[in-house]
């Protein structure tokens, strides 16, 4: 049976019908829209489902959207200032040439947001570690790694959140 609940997204609330066992990837990309959000392997895998709740990254193919209540909830449409500006690891991405299809670079970059809001200027290793759980089948990871490393030097210097 459905029930009304409210979900908080990119610090919106929606008021939504759901069931109990309603995903959050489906509920985010198809009751309220938001397609930067990507479904991949449906099953804990790829890392392309990838947001960030209370700003810890979490797999919503493996998240029921009811346990969401409460909680702040960020996708990749988030990041983006009002007047459409990319965030620097947005940017970082497009001008190190760390997207190419596309699909896994909502999940790394707000895998990568996590990682900077918690060390501003994290070690090559540190990278790695935080986004082995994100599959990236076209870049080879070196361009993203470089990004990544690029847009903490950015959000360091320019105090960025
Ligand atoms: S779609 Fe969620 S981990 Fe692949
Ligand atoms: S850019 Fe294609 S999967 Fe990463």
């Amino acid at each position: 049976m459905k029930q009304l609940i409210s979900l908080e997204i990119n610090d919106r609330v929606y008021d939504l019908p759901l069931d109990p066992r309603d995903l959050l990837v489906d509920v985010i990309r198809k009751k309220v829209g938001l397609t930067g959000t990507k479904k991949g392997c449906g099953q804990g895998d790829c890392g392309a489902c990838t947001v960030l709740v209370d700003g810890k990254p979490i797999l919503s193919c493996l998240t029921l959207a009811i346990t969401c209540r409460g909680k702040k909830i960020t996708t990749i449409e988030g990041l983006t200032g009002d007047t459409g500006e990319l965030h620097p690891i947005q940017q970082a991405f497009v001008d190190y040439g760390a997207v190419q299809c596309g699909f896994c670079t909502p999940g790394m970059i707000l895998t990568a947001k996590a990682l900077l809001d918690r060390i501003a200027r994290p070690t090559e290793e540190e990278i790695k570690r935080s986004i082995s759980g994100n599959i990236c089948r076209c870049t080879g990871y070196k361009k993203i790694i470089e990004a990544i490393e690029a847009a903490g030097n950015t959000i360091s210097a320019e105090g960025v959140k």
